[in-house]
């Protein structure tokens, strides 16, 4: 029975998340290699008129292109906000609201700048010690995602990223070192982030270059079965080192709504769905859900699986399922619902909700709906790792930002997981998206802020780098100090 249907739990781990290619910087620093978020070339979202909420997919004429000549692009994401410097009093300021977990991703290519190194890097390991002591000296727990949108640009150039399964014995490699390593520093883990978003971002999450491959959905469907493989020996792993310690697998929450009544619509609403829970239902249960059989057939899909793989998957079943949450879709039965479930420009607009700047549909109804659909189907713990509101900001002249429409729509969305614990899901903890302002995933811009800290930088890159504590600060301290009743 779950105890805690009056709210949030006393031991709730509220705090915030980031990713290190968003935020660190330093993309040369201290043997780090170049990965594959630093080739995330800056281009101009409204070109079209409208915004582009482009994620990133890189063609290897493009990659080319930025490799011999970099002076002639922007690459945000090699300076973020310069974490890599400032981290103590970054975390300083999460510490001051409170923060019970910060979320934070490791550089593969930190700690192998190539990803094929016997050997990991000293100082990029040293980094990170300094950064979970500094959480620790606050008593932050690191929620540490082990994959967050990036690897070493080598991996890509060689092997074509996660279409290839020589990148499973370099994740597990890379995986051990960081849980040996900080086995007494990091309890909360998570393999991959959002790997559902292979399917219409394969550069950004598989490190694909789709112009190389024949059939770019067979393509991402393949880089997923390899990543589940090196997720669940990372699971495994960590088992082995941590034993105490809790291991996640993580999807982007998109729930699909069925346009009409109609029953084709709300097969069609089921199906889209499934494409999501696929990634949880093989993580969480350990093995291939049979719907996939006949996706698959239907869409001429090969996945090349080996002897072994099935009892791998079976052993690699993950503690929790961690989602990120900023919106839903709305379907209908059509030639294109499946390539829609998932993406961020749904042709298919729901007129019952409000749009954010960057047009995504606000729907705190839909994280419970979400949340309590998850926990029917796993029964397994969740975890709330990202959800926010990407805004353009004002800094005023006496240094404040009012941000009371980040605050409307935290707070909307924190009352739905109350709502939701209270029907009886096992809630772990909420990270709100970027609780400092950091380089944008989509667009690389830095005008899409999601921060409880405000950063003086532009799309450029200039600026003062001072951080700023915007009126949402304070509005999250309280909301933790009375653990989500001071709404
Ligand atoms: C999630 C990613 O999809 O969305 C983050 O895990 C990302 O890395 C976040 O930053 C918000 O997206 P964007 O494009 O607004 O930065």
């Amino acid at each position: 029975m779950n105890k805690n249907n009056k709210g949030f739990p006393k031991d709730f781990l509220w705090g915030g998340a980031t990713a290190a290619n968003q935020i660190e910087g330093a993309y040369l620093t201290d043997g780090k290699g170049l990965s594959t978020s630093d080739f995330a070339a800056y281009k101009d979202p409204y070109a079209k008129g409208k915004v582009d909420n482009f994620t990133f997919n890189v063609s290897s004429e493009e990659l080319k292109a930025y490799k011999e000549n970099p002076d002639d692009y922007l690459f945000p994401k090699r300076w973020g906000i310069d974490f890599y410097n400032r981290y103590k009093e970054d975390i300083a300021l999460f510490a001051e609201m409170g923060f019970k977990t910060f979320r934070l991703s490791i550089s593969w290519a930190r700690i192998f700048p190539t990803g094929l190194e016997d050997e990991p890097n000293e100082q990029g390991l040293e980094f990170y010690d300094k950064v979970f002591d500094e959480c620790k000296k606050y008593g932050i727990e690191p929620l540490v995602t082990m994959s967050h949108y990036e690897m070493p640009i080598t991996l890509t150039e060689k092997y074509n990223g996660w279409v290839s399964r020589q990148l499973i014995p370099l994740f597990e490699k890379f995986a051990r070192v960081i849980l040996n390593r900080y086995k007494d520093k990091v309890k909360y883990w998570i393999t991959f982030n959002e790997m559902n978003m292979n399917l219409n971002s394969l550069y950004t999450g598989a490190g694909v270059l789709a112009d190389l491959v024949d059939d770019p959905l067979e393509a991402a469907y393949q880089a997923s079965h390899n990543q589940f493989l090196a997720s669940a020996l990372a699971v495994k792993a960590m088992k082995e080192i941590i034993p105490d310690g809790k291991i996640g697998c993580m999807i982007n929450q998109i729930e699909s709504y069925a346009l009409t009544t109609k029953p084709e619509d709300q097969l069609q609403a089921l199906k889209s769905n499934q494409l999501n829970y696929f990634y949880p239902d093989v993580q969480v249960r350990g093995e291939y859900p049979t719907y996939m059989t006949r996706y698959f057939e239907d869409n001429n899909i090969n996945v090349e699986m080996e002897e072994g793989d099935a009892e791998i998957l079976k052993e690699g079943k993950v503690d929790y399922v961690a989602i990120s949450y900023y919106m839903s879709h709305v379907t209908e039965a059509r030639e294109d619902a499946s390539k829609l479930a998932g993406t961020f420009d749904s042709p298919i607009k729901n007129e019952h909700l409000e749009l954010t700047q960057w047009d995504w549909p606000i729907d705190p109804i839909g994280l419970r709906i979400s949340l309590i659909k998850l926990y029917d189907r796993y029964e397994i713990p969740l975890f709330v790792c990202e959800n926010g509101l990407g805004a353009k900001d004002e800094l005023t002249a006496d240094g404040k930002v009012h941000d009371d429409y980040r605050i409307d729509y935290l707070e909307k969305h924190v009352i739905q997981m109350k709502e939701a614990i209270k029907d009886g899901v096992d809630l772990m903890g909420y990270t709100t998206w970027g609780c400092i302002d950091l380089v944008s995933c989509g667009t690389s811009q830095m005008t899409k802020r999601y921060g409880f800290i405000y950063v003086d930088q532009d799309d450029k890159g200039e600026g003062s780098l001072e951080r700023y504590r915007k009126d949402s600060f304070h509005w999250y301290k309280e909301v933790i100090a009375t653990n989500g009743e001071k709404l």
